[in-house]
Formats: C-alpha cells, structure tokens, sequence
C-alpha cells in the first residue's frame, strides 16, 4: 500500500507532481540538492494554490493542509522509508542513474522506484538497481496538476504488482493511466514530437506564418495550443533532446530534428523559459 511519497526534483515536473500528491492527501518528501530550487519549487506550489483560492477554486485551510502534506528533504537517505519515490530531474542518463544507485542502497526493500522520464528507456535506468521488479515509469504531463493522464510503462523486469501498485497510485491522484511498453517515446511523445517536428518543417519551408499554423490547428482541430506555442511550452531544447533520442534509436528521417530547431537550440531560444522561441514571451 502506497502511503508515503518521496519525489526527487523540484523543477516544473516534480513540483507538480509534488502538488498533486500532497492534494490527495499523501505524505510527500520532496527532495532537492539545492535549497534554492527546492525554495522555487515550493513557492511556485504556493503561488499556484493562491491563484486557485483567488479563482474560489480552493480555500486557505486547503491550501494549508496541501502544504502541510509536504516535508522539505536534500538528503536521499531521509527517503529511505517512502513507499514510493519519483525520480524528476533533468534528463540526464547519468545523473538519474547516480540518483537510482543512491536511492537502492538507502531505500527499504519494499520502496518502489519510479522515473518520469519522458525518453530514456526504463530499463535501463532500472538496471543499476538491485530491484528490476520494483522499476517502473511514471510520466506525468505537463502542467501536472492540469493534464489528466499518467503512462505507467513496464520495463522487461517489473512486477504486475508494482504495475498495479503505481497505477492505483496515479488513480488516487484523479489521473488516468495508459500501460505502455519501454520504447522510446512512450505513446504520446512517439506520436506528438513528429507532429511538432512537421510543424517546424513547414514553418520553416515557408508554408504559412507561425500565428497561422498554430491557429490553422487550434481552431481547425480544437487542440488548446498551436503545435509551435505547445514546442515553446514543451522547451526548444527538451524537443530536440527527445527527436535526437529517437533519431538514434529508430534511424528513420520522421524523427529528424529540423535544422531551424538545432539553430534556435543553439541560438538560445528555448520558447516560454527563456523568453523566445517561435514566438516573443519577453513581454509577458
Ligand atoms: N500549473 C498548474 N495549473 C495551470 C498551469 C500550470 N503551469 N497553467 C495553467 N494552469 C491551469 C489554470 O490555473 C487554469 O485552471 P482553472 O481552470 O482551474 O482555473 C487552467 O489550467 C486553464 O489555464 P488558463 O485559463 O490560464 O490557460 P489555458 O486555458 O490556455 O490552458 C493549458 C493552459 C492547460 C496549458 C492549455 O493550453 C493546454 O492544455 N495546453 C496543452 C498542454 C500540453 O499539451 N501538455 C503536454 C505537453 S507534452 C508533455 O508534457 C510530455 C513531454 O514529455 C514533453
């Protein structure tokens, strides 16, 4: 029974999946290295659940009670007794592994280990673990606490009962669960980075302006954002780190990255975090 959480990370991923848990009422750890961003995590859960309360959407004691749920951590040893404990760092192959081999030593043995990865292949990560059965993927949308759907992905050694565990898990959240297997991209990624792909192929190419494809498929096909608006809220570089993953795995020309992404990549245009990406955000 999942009744402790720990989630490593504090950035916009785990943040939300920070405040989503302790919504329902869970016990969370959350864990950063750094105080500062685990002060910015934090604050931005507060700042979220203060517009909610301005909307009447909460109330103080609810917001309260959320942020009381919460137990600010930087050692991995303090969550050696969390039932289940999310990994949501940067994606970053090596780091994640130095963060599974720690949190297998120090962890009880029922502890399940979960990453939101959004590209690098469960196995793998689980592979320097000493519990394969207890490895599993849970990837979480973004915003979190907006986006209803959570993929439980299976890696070649994790247990049913780890799948159902988690997947009971994310259905106490209010989420709904897809089962996926471990290939790169999951279900949404493997079918939306290719659009978002085709979608900077055409800009670039000189089909329309970027206002008028987005608008082309908000409008045309009830999608809440543009393809180009979703790749500057997704991250320039976080779309090309995910085309070049399956590029390299698949070898086919459907996943390769664009040469106007690699340029804006290089250029520093990164979309809504850095202020510019097919559009200008500076203003905001
Ligand atoms: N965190 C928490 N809540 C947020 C939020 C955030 N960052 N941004 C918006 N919201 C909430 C608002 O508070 C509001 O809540 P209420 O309805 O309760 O008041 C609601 O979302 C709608 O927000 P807005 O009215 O401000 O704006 P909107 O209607 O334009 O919606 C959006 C914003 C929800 C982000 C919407 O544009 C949307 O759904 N966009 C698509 C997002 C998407 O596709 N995400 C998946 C990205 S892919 C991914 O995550 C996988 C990967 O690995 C790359």
């Amino acid at each position: 029974m999942i009744k402790k959480i720990g989630v490593v990370g504090c950035g916009q991923m785990g943040s939300g999946i920070i405040q989503v848990a302790a919504g329902a009422g869970y016990q969370v750890l959350a864990n950063e290295a750094s105080e500062v961003f685990l002060d910015k995590g934090l604050a931005g859960i507060a700042k979220r659940l203060d517009k909610a309360i301005e909307k009447g959407k909460a109330t103080a004691e609810e917001k309260a009670k959320i942020m009381g749920n919460i137990v600010r951590t930087n050692e991995l040893e303090e969550l050696a007794d969390c039932d289940l404990v999310i990994e949501a760092i940067v994606e970053d192959i090596n780091a994640k592994k130095e963060i599974f081999q720690a949190l297998d030593k120090v962890c009880k043995a029922e502890t399940i280990l979960a990453s939101n990865t959004s590209s690098i292949p469960i196995g793998d990560l689980g592979s320097v673990t000493k519990r394969r059965d207890r490895f599993v993927g849970l990837h979480f949308f973004n915003p979190v606490p907006v986006m209803k759907l959570v993929e439980v992905v299976r890696a070649l050694d994790t247990s049913e009962n780890t799948i159902q565990s988690v997947k009971q898990f994310a259905e106490s959240l209010g989420k709904t669960t897809v089962a996926a297997k471990d290939t790169p991209g999951f279900i949404v990624n493997v079918l939306l980075i290719p659009y978002l792909l085709d979608a900077i192929r055409q800009y670039e190419r000189g089909l329309a302006s970027a206002l008028d494809i987005d608008n082309a498929m908000k409008l045309g096909c009830g999608h809440p954002m543009g393809p180009l608006t979703l790749t500057d809220f997704i991250g320039l570089d976080t779309t090309l780190f995910i085309a070049d993953i399956f590029f390299n795995e698949f070898k086919d020309d459907h996943y390769a990255a664009p040469p106007l992404l690699r340029r804006m990549v290089a250029a520093g245009y990164m979309g809504m975090k850095s202020g510019r990406g097919f559009f200008d955000y500076s203003k905001k």
